[in-house]
């Protein structure tokens, strides 16, 4: 690392890609497994396992105290659903599951929201393609020479055209040796361009858009779950990017995302 502008060194970019694979590989396989009448505590035991098997460990249990292995977010929730037994997954609801994993001494943090039925609505289609696309819109503006602002442009204008809600309370962030690390990738413009993206900077892109409104509320009792204001659903996709000399490699990249 050098001067918070967050260029890895070839070796740690080697451990970083590695922890990446492995956190993807986890992300699909519990995205696969998880289906309506589970809860979201099974869904967090199976990440556990999985978890446990890849020889590597939760990078979000205990972090700043969260105490689930990975985090799981139903219907309005946006980010940081926390596995409960009363949680039952319903046959029409869409499930956030976001995966970090800490494995030889670095990172991998990456999302996908899956939906539950095969046949959603126009509005959930929207949501999800609309922020999935987001995602692939900023990872394209992903590029050395250009600013951390250029990616938040892009994520930006496409979630406008899906007439999707950006929340802005949570961003995109820089990983590899730590969980969060400079700088930070918001998904709106406004705040100035930011850093210029240089070769071995490792970026988190994670789009967060709502059906309704940007507002978002966080549970009071639980001082984690971050859910949308209007009860709107919302939808995350977040993958982990090296910046290169030419195109940006998407560390996270599975045949399935
Ligand atoms: N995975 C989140 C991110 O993408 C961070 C989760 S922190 C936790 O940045 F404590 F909630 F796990
Ligand atoms: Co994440
Ligand atoms: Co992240």
């Amino acid at each position: 690392m050098s001067k918070g502008q967050n260029v890895h060194t070839p070796e740690e970019i080697v451990r970083i890609r590695r922890a990446a694979a492995v956190t993807a590989q986890i992300r699909d396989l519990l995205a696969e497994s998880v289906r309506p009448g589970m809860t979201t505590m099974d869904v967090d035991m199976r990440a556990a396992e999985l978890i446990r098997a890849s020889g590597g460990k939760s990078a979000f249990l205990n972090y700043r105290g969260y105490p689930g292995n990975v985090c799981i977010s139903v219907n309005d929730e946006v980010v940081h659903g926390i596995a409960s037994c009363d949680r039952v997954i319903g046959e029409h609801d869409i499930v956030s599951l976001d995966v970090g994993v800490e494995f030889d001494g670095a990172l991998g943090d990456t999302a996908v929201t899956v939906c539950m039925d095969p046949h959603p609505s126009a509005d959930i289609r929207r949501l999800l393609e609309g922020t999935r696309s987001a995602l692939m819109r900023g990872i394209e503006a992903a590029r050395c020479g250009r600013r951390v602002g250029d990616i938040s442009r892009a994520v930006e204008l496409a979630a406008r055209k899906s007439r999707l809600g950006i929340v802005r309370e949570y961003v995109g962030h820089g990983c590899g040796i730590h969980l969060h690390e400079p700088p930070e990738v918001p998904n709106f413009t406004g705040w100035g361009g930011g850093p210029v993206l240089a070769p071995g900077m490792v970026i988190c892109i994670e789009p967060m858009l709502n059906l309704g409104t940007e507002r978002i509320v966080v549970d009071r009792h639980d001082g984690w779950t971050v859910r949308t204001r209007d009860g709107s659903w919302s939808a995350h996709f977040e993958h982990m990017v090296l910046i290169t000399d030419s195109e940006p490699e998407i560390l996270t990249w599975q045949k399935t995302m």
